[in-house]
């Protein structure tokens, strides 16, 4: 299975990208999570990317590309992948498709997750993630059994610097002018399918799950 997850911020993308790898077994490789790990380690190249992240625009497509490159080159991504969050470019599209023809890796589809952007913002801002395992809640929708404890590990649970109301709407606004085009770009390759990201989690994993089964 190989798959892109496409999708405003906040629509979902991350939350379904997790329970696909535990059923398909195949990676989620997350740009935004490989930025926020560079960030955390303080590398030259996180160094770079976090103020860029914290005002909600993009880092640059070379950047981007280098890193899904080297991590395309892993083992584990021969099974196939689920990304999320790259391609958010037509430059970084355009590259995706030459380096999956190269590899002989046809990609199976590219998934719009549609969800409302009023609903967005409330969304993200109620986002906690576990600090050690990554696993996404939300206060007002799906919250830990604790407060600030994850269910899963009993990790600490963080709000991203990215989450504020301010940088949420910058962050629409860049999807719509730079990830938006797009959708036009994967539905002229026949590509595109779209499931409606609103409602019950377990109800559109299941739309999502009998849509990539026909793919
Ligand atoms: P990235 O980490 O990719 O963030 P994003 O695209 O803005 O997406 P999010 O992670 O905010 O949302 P999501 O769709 O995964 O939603 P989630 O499932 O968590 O990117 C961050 C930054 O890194 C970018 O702004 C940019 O600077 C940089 N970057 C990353 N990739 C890049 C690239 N390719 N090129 C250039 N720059 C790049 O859900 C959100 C919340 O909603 C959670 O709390 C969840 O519990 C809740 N939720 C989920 N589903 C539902 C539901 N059905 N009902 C109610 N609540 C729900």
């Amino acid at each position: 299975m190989r798959i892109i997850l496409l999708g405003a911020p906040g629509s979902g993308k991350g939350t379904q990208a997790k329970k696909l790898v535990e059923k398909y077994h195949v990676p989620q490789i997350s740009t935004g999570d490989l930025l926020r790990a560079a960030v955390a380690a303080g590398t030259p190249l996180g160094q770079l990317a976090k103020s860029i992240m914290e005002a909600g625009q993009l880092v640059s497509d070379d950047i981007v590309l280098g890193m899904i490159k080297e991590r395309l080159a892993e083992d584990d991504a021969r099974a196939g992948f689920i990304l999320d969050g790259f391609p958010r470019t037509l430059v970084q599209a355009q590259a995706l498709d030459e380096l999956l023809d190269e590899l002989g890796w046809p990609l199976d589809g590219a998934i719009l997750i549609d969800v409302d952007y009023e609903k967005i913002v409330r969304r993200i801002t109620g986002r906690r993630t576990c600090r050690n395992c990554g696993q996404v809640y939300n206060v007002y929708t799906s919250p830990p059994k604790v407060e600030g404890v994850c269910d899963k590990c009993g990790g600490p649970l963080e709000q991203r610097a990215d989450d504020t109301e301010e940088t949420v709407r910058k962050r629409l606004q860049v999807y719509d002018q730079q990830t938006a085009p797009l959708i036009d770009y994967y539905r002229r390759q026949g590509k595109l399918h779209r499931i409606q990201g609103d409602g019950d989690i377990d109800k559109i994993f299941s739309d999502l799950c009998a849509l990539i089964d026909t793919l």
